[in-house]
């Protein structure tokens, strides 16, 4: 066979954790298939490590190891961000970005909060900056809403973009755990992070929600304009009232355009747990799976699903870019820029309408539905469904649960009714409040 003199492209890998090592491994034994996909060599210069000694599953070759990222950096044409945090790979980045290297990352959190600056440095020198593995790892998702979608309007998107969680809540549906048992197996999996608030307070799914709206609406969203609530108030009690009413909790990243209050249009970003209907795709999407549904205009829905996590699944989205990387090297032009052309407004969270399921324990006796419905009334919402279960407690002082599910009805709205509700002699406890969606 004849040699087939490829140019050569140097590839520079930033962390040697499970995906980095992952990554490492699929270059090198995967090599001459990848090479000849691409038409280039893709050589391995390095992985530069913060200890060289540590254990890796799957090794990486001593003599790649480095702990000297910036010299690393310097010389290579793809540069594979896998560290993690803000600092050193904001600088790192940053660095490979003016050498002009192509930088894959797959680091969330940097994007949702320099991602502006990062952009605007890989625009000015003509990179490229990849990150199909920031969000929901494997599944394909920033290249369709970047490239395939770009000709469409995006009305909404609702993803599952946290696997622990999802893990969490599924569980707790599916076998009956409580809280505290679910989330003591997902430790035991590793689907948490080092530091579990990230997952169960909602901040990753934030980050992730932050950069698929300012992909989905050509618009930039700061992560701090991303409204936040995590799992940690969802009980049991609330998991089977939703599977009664043939719905499921999940943990969602939602991003929609709506009207503005001052006209036109704008976005809301927004993650917290929410009642989906059984018969929802998103309903299906069990474990620590990850799924995106798209709404778009002419499209019609989309759904994108797979793992949100795992070493080697993250790897392939790691590939997948550095093979873009490689055969942008080889045509040469500027990199794919990021369109904020929209520049949407960011709406605050009270633009959102929805629906939503609120439990209550109330005194069963005489009127007490009529004071109820008048504080729902008084506030202009509106119920659509409304179920009592048998009451219990003491005969001269029994109390009912009711079940109660509205049209959609403002933010706003919603939360006066609810303060009204709990300043009523009848109610004795607001027990739930959850938001529907997926209608
Ligand atoms: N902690 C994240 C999750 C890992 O649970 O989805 C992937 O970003």
């Amino acid at each position: 066979m004849p040699m087939i003199d490829y140019r050569n492209l140097k590839i520079a890998i930033l962390g040697g954790g499970n995906v980095g090592a992952n990554v490492a491994n699929l270059l090198l034994t995967h090599r001459d298939e990848l090479e000849a996909r691409v038409g280039a060599g893709l050589e391995v210069v390095g992985v530069a490590v913060r200890d060289p000694a540590a254990e890796r599953t799957p090794a990486i070759p001593a003599e790649l190891l480095t702990t000297d990222a910036h010299a690393l950096v310097t010389g290579a044409d793809i540069v594979v961000e896998l560290i993690g945090g803000i600092e050193p790979a904001r600088t790192l980045v940053l660095e490979a970005l003016r050498a002009g290297a192509d930088v894959i990352t797959a680091n969330k959190a940097l994007l949702a909060t320099h991602g502006e600056e990062l952009f605007e440095e890989a625009a000015q020198v003509g990179a490229q900056l990849h990150y199909e593995a920031a969000v929901a790892a494997a599944i394909p998702i920033i290249r369709p809403l970047r490239e395939s979608l770009a000709g469409d309007r995006i009305r909404r998107i609702l993803g599952i973009v946290n696997g622990s969680t999802n893990f969490i809540l599924d569980k707790m549906d599916t076998e009956g755990w409580t809280t505290e048992e679910a989330m003591r197996v997902a430790s035991e999996l590793g689907y948490l992070e080092a530091d579990p608030t990230l997952d169960v307070e909602g901040y990753d799914a934030a980050q992730k929600a932050a950069i698929l709206a300012g992909l989905a609406f050509h618009t930039r969203v700061p992560v701090d304009a991303v409204h936040r609530e995590g799992i940690t108030k969802v009980t049991s009690d609330d998991i089977a009232a939703a599977k009664a009413a043939g719905y499921v909790v999940k943990l969602l990243a939602i991003a929609e355009r709506v009207r503005s209050p001052l006209g036109g249009e704008g976005i809301v970003t927004r993650v917290h747990p929410a009642l989906v209907p059984r018969e929802h795709p998103l309903a299906a999407v069990h474990g620590g799976h990850n799924a995106v549904f798209v709404e778009a205009e002419f499209a019609g829905s989309l759904m994108f699903y797979g793992a949100g996590a795992g070493g080697v699944q993250t790897a392939s989205a790691v590939l997948g870019d550095i093979v873009s990387a490689a055969r942008r090297h080889l045509a040469g032009g500027p990199g794919v820029a990021e369109s904020t052309s929209a520049d949407l407004p960011i709406l605050p969270f009270d633009a959102v309408s929805t629906r939503y399921q609120i439990v209550l324990e109330v005194a069963d006796v005489p009127g007490v539905l009529a004071q109820v419905a008048s504080a729902f009334a008084e506030h202009g919402v509106s119920i659509e469904q409304f179920q009592q279960s048998a009451a219990r407690g003491e005969d001269a002082d029994p109390t009912a649960t009711l079940v109660v599910v509205t049209h959609e009805a403002r933010e706003s709205a919603l939360a006066a009714t609810v303060e009204a509700l709990n300043g009523s002699p009848a109610v004795r406890r607001v027990a739930s409040v959850i938001r529907v969606e997926g209608l």
